[in-house]
């Protein structure tokens, strides 16, 4: 299998890279792709050195598969041409996401959306990703009524260049130097909070990834209807998204019962034991693959609403590690275009 890593030196490519070498990704043949300033770039992996290329008509052609992270308008224009050339797409930016035709597949949730792919399989949202893993087997359970999340979003989820801007605000901050100005978010992000991931478009008093978290966990869940308002935050931390989640479930569940049905759920590691302070942080998720879930418990205003607090790694499980094992699905389940040809 010939596999295509579009935007693989950033931070979810070089990561996309790493998960394959753990799980022994089956490639005969890996081409890393980024921007014309990195072509040449040598990758180390493992025992191969990679060399990277540049888009274009020639370099594209021949991949089963290509993953795909260099953001929406390059997946606009060039996921679209890996799928006329044969490969099958795995997109991590939100161009396809909402598209009809695009399965938006979460390994442990929706693998059976995949069958129906025309050659582009979007990566949901990290945030949507990792709340929804922590939700599905809830809503299997109980159903859901309605959900209330909040999020608090690390910085390596906007790419690079925010977490050089945080390092360097807070270095400047802790020496006492004069700030850099801000370049990638609108405010100083070191040693501060702020309620806007993303943009604000068209007038909208919701942001986009307000919007897409909303839109991705109906898509994904496949409950048109389902009421869920987010907030969403970006907090002064290098890597791991954490949320808190309001759910009003439809039929009674305690937070023992949920506690059990999340501890067996896939993708999921209940960490709950408050008093001894044992709960997910952003620090304990970073580097792993499943989704952490602690401070469960009654929300004392409503008999049928629990709360959740959802950490998960936004770069692995949020993008990279899902991507991969999407591709793995569409490996063993013979959904690459080669195979159905055959
Ligand atoms: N970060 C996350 O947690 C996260 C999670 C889920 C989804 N995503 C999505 O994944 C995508 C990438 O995010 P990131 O955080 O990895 O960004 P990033 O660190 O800024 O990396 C961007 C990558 O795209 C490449 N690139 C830029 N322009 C290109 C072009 N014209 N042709 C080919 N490659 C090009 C860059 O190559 P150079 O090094 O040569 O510039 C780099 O490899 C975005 O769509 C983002 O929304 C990110």
């Amino acid at each position: 299998m010939r596999v295509a890593v579009v935007g693989a030196t950033g931070a979810v490519g070089s990561t996309i890279l790493g998960v394959m070498r753990e799980r022994d990704f089956p490639a005969a043949e890996i081409v890393p792709f980024a921007s014309e300033r990195s072509a040449g770039r040598r990758i180390d992996y493992g025992d191969r050195e990679l060399i990277t290329e540049a888009l274009n008509h020639e370099s594209i052609q021949g991949f089963d598969m290509a993953l795909f992270s260099a953001g929406g308008s390059v997946s606009e224009e060039w996921a679209p041409r890996f799928a006329d050339a044969g490969a099958v797409v795995v997109d991590n930016s939100s161009f396809w996401r909402m598209h009809d035709d695009v399965p938006l597949v979460i390994a442990e949730v929706n693998p059976e959306a995949l069958d129906a792919h025309q050659g582009i399989v979007a990566n949901p949202n990290c945030s949507t990703m990792q709340a929804v893993v922590a939700l599905k087997p809830i809503l299997d359970s109980v159903g859901i009524e309605r959900i209330v999340v909040s999020t608090y979003q690390s910085v390596s989820g906007t790419g690079q260049r925010a977490v050089e801007e945080l390092r360097d605000q807070a270095m400047a901050v802790l020496n006492a130097t004069e700030l850099p100005q801000p370049a990638v978010y609108p405010h100083q992000i070191a040693f501060n909070v702020i309620p806007q991931v993303e943009s604000f478009k068209d007038g909208d008093d919701y942001t986009t990834e307000e919007r897409k978290m909303m839109a991705e966990t109906r898509k994904i869940l496949g409950v048109k209807d389902l009421a869920i308002s987010a907030t969403c935050v970006r907090v002064p931390v290098y890597t791991g998204h954490s949320e808190s989640v309001n759910i009003q479930t439809r039929k009674d569940l305690s937070p023992e019962e949920c506690r059990e049905l999340l501890a067996g759920a896939p993708g999921v590691r209940v960490v709950d034991q408050p008093a001894d302070g044992l709960y997910p942080t952003a620090i304990d998720a970073a580097g792993q693959d499943d989704v952490l879930v602690g401070r469960i418990r009654r929300d004392p205003s409503h008999d049928k609403c629990l709360n959740l607090w959802v950490v998960g790694d936004n770069l692995r499980k949020g993008a990279a590690t899902n991507a991969v094992q999407v591709a793995e699905l569409l490996s063993e389940r013979s959904l690459l275009r080669g195979a159905r040809a055959a």
